[in-house]
Protein backbone atom coordinates (compact mmCIF):
# COMPACT_ATOMS: atom_id res chain seq x y z
CA UNK A 1 0.00 0.00 0.00
CA UNK A 2 1.17 3.53 -0.55
CA UNK A 3 0.80 6.18 2.35
CA UNK A 4 1.70 9.41 1.42
CA UNK A 5 1.57 12.95 4.28
CA UNK A 6 1.26 16.13 3.05
CA UNK A 7 1.32 19.02 5.35
CA UNK A 8 -1.00 22.32 5.83
CA UNK A 9 0.40 25.94 5.43
CA UNK A 10 0.26 29.13 6.95
CA UNK A 11 0.82 32.28 4.80
CA UNK A 12 3.30 34.74 7.09
CA UNK A 13 3.44 37.75 4.58
CA UNK A 14 2.78 39.25 0.96
CA UNK A 15 -0.83 37.88 1.10
CA UNK A 16 -2.93 39.53 -1.90
CA UNK A 17 0.30 40.68 -3.49
CA UNK A 18 1.37 37.04 -4.35
CA UNK A 19 -1.03 36.66 -6.68
CA UNK A 20 0.14 38.89 -9.15
CA UNK A 21 3.42 37.16 -11.00
CA UNK A 22 6.71 38.29 -9.47
CA UNK A 23 5.17 39.34 -6.13
CA UNK A 24 6.79 37.04 -3.36
CA UNK A 25 5.49 36.06 -0.31
CA UNK A 26 6.70 33.85 2.45
CA UNK A 27 4.75 30.75 3.19
CA UNK A 28 5.57 28.10 6.33
CA UNK A 29 4.28 24.08 6.11
CA UNK A 30 2.86 23.38 9.74
CA UNK A 31 2.73 19.47 11.09
CA UNK A 32 -0.94 19.33 10.78
CA UNK A 33 -1.62 16.54 7.47
CA UNK A 34 -3.73 15.25 4.72
CA UNK A 35 -3.13 11.82 3.96
CA UNK A 36 -3.68 10.03 1.20
CA UNK A 37 -3.49 5.52 0.57
CA UNK A 38 -3.22 4.08 -2.65
CA UNK A 39 -4.20 -0.13 -2.98
CA UNK A 40 -4.07 -1.24 -6.68
CA UNK A 41 -7.88 -2.65 -7.22
CA UNK A 42 -9.07 -4.96 -9.93
CA UNK A 43 -11.67 -4.24 -12.41
CA UNK A 44 -13.06 -1.28 -10.29
CA UNK A 45 -11.54 1.52 -8.24
CA UNK A 46 -13.18 3.28 -5.50
CA UNK A 47 -12.46 7.19 -4.15
CA UNK A 48 -13.21 7.59 -0.70
CA UNK A 49 -12.45 10.91 1.49
CA UNK A 50 -13.24 11.48 4.81
CA UNK A 51 -13.61 15.56 3.64
CA UNK A 52 -16.52 14.50 1.31
CA UNK A 53 -18.30 11.88 3.02
CA UNK A 54 -18.36 13.61 6.26
CA UNK A 55 -19.14 17.16 4.82
CA UNK A 56 -21.78 18.89 3.79
CA UNK A 57 -21.98 19.73 -0.09
CA UNK A 58 -22.05 23.57 -0.37
CA UNK A 59 -24.31 25.27 -2.78
CA UNK A 60 -25.47 28.94 -3.57
CA UNK A 61 -27.92 30.10 -6.11
CA UNK A 62 -27.15 32.08 -9.43
CA UNK A 63 -29.95 33.30 -11.65
CA UNK A 64 -32.42 31.45 -9.90
CA UNK A 65 -30.50 27.85 -10.18
CA UNK A 66 -28.94 25.97 -7.30
CA UNK A 67 -25.05 25.72 -8.13
CA UNK A 68 -22.50 23.67 -6.22
CA UNK A 69 -19.40 25.95 -5.50
CA UNK A 70 -16.86 22.97 -6.96
CA UNK A 71 -14.10 25.39 -5.44
CA UNK A 72 -15.26 24.71 -2.12
CA UNK A 73 -15.32 20.57 -2.41
CA UNK A 74 -12.68 18.63 -1.72
CA UNK A 75 -13.45 16.12 -4.31
CA UNK A 76 -13.17 18.47 -7.33
CA UNK A 77 -9.38 19.17 -6.18
CA UNK A 78 -8.80 15.20 -5.74
CA UNK A 79 -10.57 14.28 -9.39
CA UNK A 80 -8.43 17.31 -10.75
CA UNK A 81 -5.42 15.79 -9.51
CA UNK A 82 -6.30 12.31 -10.86
CA UNK A 83 -6.99 13.62 -14.57
CA UNK A 84 -3.61 15.55 -14.52
CA UNK A 85 -1.14 12.99 -13.30
CA UNK A 86 -2.75 10.02 -15.04
CA UNK A 87 -2.47 12.44 -18.38
CA UNK A 88 0.85 13.09 -17.50
CA UNK A 89 1.60 8.76 -16.42
CA UNK A 90 0.32 7.87 -20.30
CA UNK A 91 2.20 10.63 -21.74
CA UNK A 92 5.07 8.76 -20.22
CA UNK A 93 3.85 5.60 -21.26
CA UNK A 94 2.39 4.12 -18.04
CA UNK A 95 -0.52 1.42 -18.51
CA UNK A 96 -3.36 2.92 -16.25
CA UNK A 97 -4.48 0.64 -13.21
CA UNK A 98 -7.40 0.50 -10.71
CA UNK A 99 -7.38 1.53 -7.23
CA UNK A 100 -8.79 2.43 -4.15
CA UNK A 101 -7.61 5.94 -3.30
CA UNK A 102 -8.60 6.33 0.54
CA UNK A 103 -7.82 10.44 2.14
CA UNK A 104 -7.99 11.13 5.71
CA UNK A 105 -7.28 14.68 7.24
CA UNK A 106 -6.35 16.49 10.19
CA UNK A 107 -7.10 20.09 7.95
CA UNK A 108 -10.76 19.74 7.98
CA UNK A 109 -13.73 19.30 10.72
CA UNK A 110 -17.47 18.58 10.61
CA UNK A 111 -18.47 22.63 9.32
CA UNK A 112 -16.06 21.90 6.25
CA UNK A 113 -12.77 24.00 7.58
CA UNK A 114 -10.76 23.71 10.51
CA UNK A 115 -8.14 26.81 10.71
CA UNK A 116 -7.84 27.62 7.62
CA UNK A 117 -4.69 25.47 6.72
CA UNK A 118 -4.73 25.16 3.49
CA UNK A 119 -6.80 21.68 2.56
CA UNK A 120 -7.76 21.63 -0.87
CA UNK A 121 -3.82 22.84 -1.89
CA UNK A 122 -2.70 19.92 0.81
CA UNK A 123 -5.06 17.17 -0.74
CA UNK A 124 -4.10 18.09 -4.64
CA UNK A 125 -0.28 17.90 -3.49
CA UNK A 126 -0.89 14.42 -1.50
CA UNK A 127 -3.04 13.04 -4.23
CA UNK A 128 -0.15 13.71 -7.37
CA UNK A 129 2.30 12.31 -4.56
CA UNK A 130 0.48 9.43 -3.95
CA UNK A 131 0.21 8.25 -7.65
CA UNK A 132 3.78 9.23 -7.96
CA UNK A 133 4.74 6.55 -6.14
CA UNK A 134 1.90 4.35 -7.36
CA UNK A 135 3.06 4.49 -11.09
CA UNK A 136 6.67 5.21 -10.26
CA UNK A 137 7.08 8.54 -11.95
CA UNK A 138 10.15 10.06 -10.09
CA UNK A 139 8.97 13.70 -9.93
CA UNK A 140 10.76 16.20 -8.55
CA UNK A 141 9.10 18.45 -5.44
CA UNK A 142 9.04 21.31 -8.97
CA UNK A 143 7.12 18.56 -11.15
CA UNK A 144 4.65 17.52 -8.23
CA UNK A 145 4.53 21.57 -8.06
CA UNK A 146 3.56 22.37 -11.04
CA UNK A 147 0.79 19.24 -11.48
CA UNK A 148 -0.83 20.06 -8.31
CA UNK A 149 -0.97 23.94 -9.57
CA UNK A 150 -2.59 23.12 -13.20
CA UNK A 151 -4.99 20.63 -11.03
CA UNK A 152 -5.72 23.78 -8.62
CA UNK A 153 -6.57 26.55 -10.89
CA UNK A 154 -8.34 24.25 -13.08
CA UNK A 155 -10.88 24.16 -10.05
CA UNK A 156 -10.19 27.02 -8.17
CA UNK A 157 -9.44 29.56 -11.15
CA UNK A 158 -7.96 32.17 -8.77
CA UNK A 159 -4.82 32.17 -6.06
CA UNK A 160 -1.06 32.08 -6.43
CA UNK A 161 -0.84 28.26 -5.36
CA UNK A 162 1.31 29.44 -2.64
CA UNK A 163 -0.48 27.31 -0.76
CA UNK A 164 0.76 24.01 -3.21
CA UNK A 165 3.98 25.23 -2.79
CA UNK A 166 4.44 25.06 0.54
CA UNK A 167 2.86 21.61 0.88
CA UNK A 168 4.84 20.51 -1.87
CA UNK A 169 8.21 21.68 -0.65
CA UNK A 170 7.87 21.71 3.19
CA UNK A 171 9.69 23.97 5.82
CA UNK A 172 9.71 27.84 5.08
CA UNK A 173 9.83 29.04 1.75
CA UNK A 174 9.63 32.46 -0.39
CA UNK A 175 7.79 32.20 -3.60
CA UNK A 176 6.60 33.95 -6.45
CA UNK A 177 3.61 32.79 -8.57
CA UNK A 178 3.80 32.04 -12.80
CA UNK A 179 2.58 34.27 -15.30
CA UNK A 180 -0.66 32.50 -15.24
CA UNK A 181 -1.92 33.75 -18.97
CA UNK A 182 1.19 31.59 -20.43
CA UNK A 183 0.84 28.60 -18.45
CA UNK A 184 -2.75 28.13 -19.33
CA UNK A 185 -1.80 28.94 -23.14
CA UNK A 186 1.02 26.77 -23.12
CA UNK A 187 -1.09 24.20 -21.28
CA UNK A 188 -3.28 24.27 -24.67
CA UNK A 189 -0.45 24.10 -27.76
CA UNK A 190 1.87 21.68 -25.57
CA UNK A 191 1.71 17.91 -24.31
CA UNK A 192 2.10 18.50 -20.40
CA UNK A 193 5.47 16.46 -19.92
CA UNK A 194 7.01 19.23 -22.12
CA UNK A 195 5.00 21.74 -19.97
CA UNK A 196 5.79 20.26 -17.13
CA UNK A 197 9.81 20.42 -18.28
CA UNK A 198 10.19 24.07 -19.13
CA UNK A 199 10.71 26.86 -16.45
CA UNK A 200 7.58 28.51 -16.02
CA UNK A 201 8.04 32.31 -16.34
CA UNK A 202 8.24 34.29 -13.09
CA UNK A 203 7.61 31.25 -10.62
CA UNK A 204 10.15 31.09 -8.23
CA UNK A 205 10.30 28.84 -5.29
CA UNK A 206 13.30 29.39 -2.56
CA UNK A 207 13.75 27.31 0.50
CA UNK A 208 14.65 29.46 3.17
CA UNK A 209 16.60 28.72 6.46
CA UNK A 210 14.67 28.85 10.00
CA UNK A 211 16.71 32.01 11.96
CA UNK A 212 17.95 30.77 15.08
CA UNK A 213 16.38 32.88 17.60
CA UNK A 214 12.83 32.99 15.68
CA UNK A 215 9.84 32.09 17.48
CA UNK A 216 6.39 31.34 15.57
CA UNK A 217 3.28 31.50 17.17
CA UNK A 218 -0.28 31.08 16.09
CA UNK A 219 -3.47 31.86 17.20
CA UNK A 220 -6.94 31.20 16.12
CA UNK A 221 -10.03 33.62 15.90
CA UNK A 222 -12.41 30.30 15.65
CA UNK A 223 -14.61 31.72 12.63
CA UNK A 224 -13.65 30.23 9.32
CA UNK A 225 -12.55 32.58 5.69
CA UNK A 226 -13.32 31.65 2.17
CA UNK A 227 -10.09 32.85 0.86
CA UNK A 228 -11.81 32.16 -3.20
CA UNK A 229 -14.38 34.64 -1.80
CA UNK A 230 -12.06 37.45 -0.66
CA UNK A 231 -9.56 37.48 -3.56
CA UNK A 232 -12.79 37.44 -5.67
CA UNK A 233 -14.26 40.77 -3.87
CA UNK A 234 -10.22 41.86 -3.90
CA UNK A 235 -10.21 41.71 -7.78
CA UNK A 236 -13.36 43.13 -8.01
CA UNK A 237 -12.14 46.71 -6.66
CA UNK A 238 -8.72 46.50 -7.74
CA UNK A 239 -9.71 47.53 -11.67
CA UNK A 240 -12.02 50.98 -10.28
CA UNK A 241 -8.81 51.85 -7.83
CA UNK A 242 -6.56 50.71 -10.19
CA UNK A 243 -3.27 53.18 -9.14
CA UNK A 244 -3.71 52.70 -5.50
CA UNK A 245 -3.63 48.69 -6.22
CA UNK A 246 -0.39 49.42 -7.73
CA UNK A 247 0.82 51.22 -5.04
CA UNK A 248 0.03 48.52 -2.50
CA UNK A 249 1.90 45.62 -4.98
CA UNK A 250 4.78 48.31 -5.04
CA UNK A 251 5.23 48.51 -1.38
CA UNK A 252 4.37 44.39 -0.17
CA UNK A 253 7.26 43.75 -3.25
CA UNK A 254 9.29 45.66 -1.31
CA UNK A 255 8.43 44.85 1.98
CA UNK A 256 8.57 41.19 1.58
CA UNK A 257 12.18 41.20 -0.26
CA UNK A 258 13.00 42.81 3.32
CA UNK A 259 11.94 39.91 5.09
CA UNK A 260 13.36 37.34 2.61
CA UNK A 261 16.81 38.76 3.26
CA UNK A 262 16.36 39.10 7.32
CA UNK A 263 15.69 35.57 6.30
CA UNK A 264 18.68 34.89 4.91
CA UNK A 265 20.74 37.34 7.61
CA UNK A 266 18.74 35.51 10.54
CA UNK A 267 17.90 39.06 11.30
CA UNK A 268 15.15 38.88 13.63
CA UNK A 269 14.22 42.40 14.60
CA UNK A 270 13.83 43.31 10.67
CA UNK A 271 12.14 40.47 10.52
CA UNK A 272 9.66 41.74 13.10
CA UNK A 273 9.72 45.25 11.67
CA UNK A 274 9.01 43.74 7.95
CA UNK A 275 5.94 41.50 9.24
CA UNK A 276 4.84 44.40 11.16
CA UNK A 277 4.73 46.66 7.76
CA UNK A 278 3.20 44.31 5.73
CA UNK A 279 0.26 44.15 8.51
CA UNK A 280 0.21 47.75 7.55
CA UNK A 281 0.13 47.26 3.65
CA UNK A 282 -2.82 44.96 4.04
CA UNK A 283 -4.66 47.31 6.34
CA UNK A 284 -4.00 49.56 3.50
CA UNK A 285 -5.55 47.10 0.95
CA UNK A 286 -8.80 46.82 2.71
CA UNK A 287 -8.94 50.96 2.74
CA UNK A 288 -8.48 50.66 -0.93
CA UNK A 289 -10.98 47.69 -1.99
CA UNK A 290 -13.37 47.96 1.26
CA UNK A 291 -12.38 44.07 2.36
CA UNK A 292 -12.35 43.07 5.52
CA UNK A 293 -9.10 41.39 6.10
CA UNK A 294 -8.33 42.11 9.49
CA UNK A 295 -11.81 41.35 11.38
CA UNK A 296 -11.68 42.83 14.83
CA UNK A 297 -10.67 39.20 16.35
CA UNK A 298 -8.12 39.30 14.31
CA UNK A 299 -7.20 42.91 15.45
CA UNK A 300 -7.33 41.82 18.81
CA UNK A 301 -5.24 38.54 18.32
CA UNK A 302 -2.35 40.84 17.34
CA UNK A 303 -2.23 44.39 19.60
CA UNK A 304 -2.23 41.93 22.64
CA UNK A 305 0.71 39.68 20.78
CA UNK A 306 2.37 43.64 20.14
CA UNK A 307 1.82 44.56 23.53
CA UNK A 308 4.04 41.21 24.32
CA UNK A 309 6.72 42.42 22.93
CA UNK A 310 5.98 40.34 19.07
CA UNK A 311 5.07 41.32 15.88
CA UNK A 312 1.67 40.12 14.62
CA UNK A 313 -0.70 40.11 11.41
CA UNK A 314 -3.31 38.14 9.80
CA UNK A 315 -2.78 35.39 7.82
CA UNK A 316 -3.89 34.36 4.43
CA UNK A 317 -6.51 36.42 2.95
CA UNK A 318 -7.63 36.99 6.68
CA UNK A 319 -11.59 37.55 7.52
CA UNK A 320 -11.39 35.28 10.22
CA UNK A 321 -8.93 32.12 10.65
CA UNK A 322 -5.56 32.60 12.34
CA UNK A 323 -3.34 35.54 13.49
CA UNK A 324 0.91 34.59 13.04
CA UNK A 325 3.67 36.23 15.74
CA UNK A 326 6.94 36.47 15.57
CA UNK A 327 9.16 36.53 18.23
CA UNK A 328 12.36 36.43 19.46
CA UNK A 329 12.94 32.89 21.48
CA UNK A 330 13.96 35.00 24.72
CA UNK A 331 10.59 36.75 25.10
CA UNK A 332 8.25 35.13 27.40
CA UNK A 333 5.24 33.69 25.75
CA UNK A 334 2.96 32.98 29.44
CA UNK A 335 1.60 36.48 29.31
CA UNK A 336 0.40 36.36 25.89
CA UNK A 337 -0.93 33.20 26.01
CA UNK A 338 -3.18 34.15 29.16
CA UNK A 339 -3.99 37.13 26.96
CA UNK A 340 -5.65 35.41 24.30
CA UNK A 341 -6.82 33.07 26.12
CA UNK A 342 -9.36 36.21 28.02
CA UNK A 343 -10.26 37.48 24.94
CA UNK A 344 -11.14 34.40 23.27
CA UNK A 345 -8.44 33.41 20.93
CA UNK A 346 -6.80 30.06 20.49
CA UNK A 347 -3.20 29.56 20.66
CA UNK A 348 -2.56 26.62 17.86
CA UNK A 349 0.51 23.94 19.02
CA UNK A 350 1.51 23.92 15.26
CA UNK A 351 4.94 23.19 14.75
CA UNK A 352 7.22 23.79 11.62
CA UNK A 353 7.33 20.84 9.51
CA UNK A 354 10.08 19.46 7.38
CA UNK A 355 10.48 16.91 4.91
CA UNK A 356 13.63 14.98 5.59
CA UNK A 357 15.34 14.01 2.74
CA UNK A 358 13.86 16.06 -0.01
CA UNK A 359 9.90 15.93 -0.80
CA UNK A 360 9.93 11.73 -0.92
O1 LIG B 1 -6.32 32.41 3.56
P1 LIG B 1 -5.24 31.56 2.98
O2 LIG B 1 -4.30 31.02 4.02
O3 LIG B 1 -5.76 30.52 2.06
O4 LIG B 1 -4.27 32.48 2.09
C1 LIG B 1 -4.66 33.23 0.96
C2 LIG B 1 -3.54 34.10 0.46
C3 LIG B 1 -3.89 35.04 -0.68
O5 LIG B 1 -2.67 35.70 -1.06
C4 LIG B 1 -4.90 36.10 -0.25
C5 LIG B 1 -4.46 34.31 -1.88
C6 LIG B 1 -3.48 33.42 -2.61
O6 LIG B 1 -3.95 32.53 -3.34
O7 LIG B 1 -2.25 33.62 -2.50
MG1 LIG C 1 -7.58 31.89 5.26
Amino acid sequence: MIEVSVPGKLYIAGEYAVVEPGHPAVIVAVDQFITVKIETARKNGTIHSQQYSDLPIRWTRRNGELVLDHRENPFHYILEAIRLTEKYASEKGRILAFYDLKVTSELDNSNGRKYGLGSSGAVTVATVKALNFFYDLEMDEMTIFKISALAHLAVQGNGSCGDIAASAFGGWIAFSTFDHEWVIKKQKEWPLSHLLFEDWPELTITKLKTPKNLRLLIGWTGSPASTSDLVDQVNQSKEEKNRAYQQFLADSKQCVQALIDAFVAEDVLMIKKMILKNRALLGELSQITGVMIETPALKELCELAIACGGAAKSSGAGGGDCGIVIADQRTGILPLMSAWEKAEITPLPLHVYHYQGGAQ
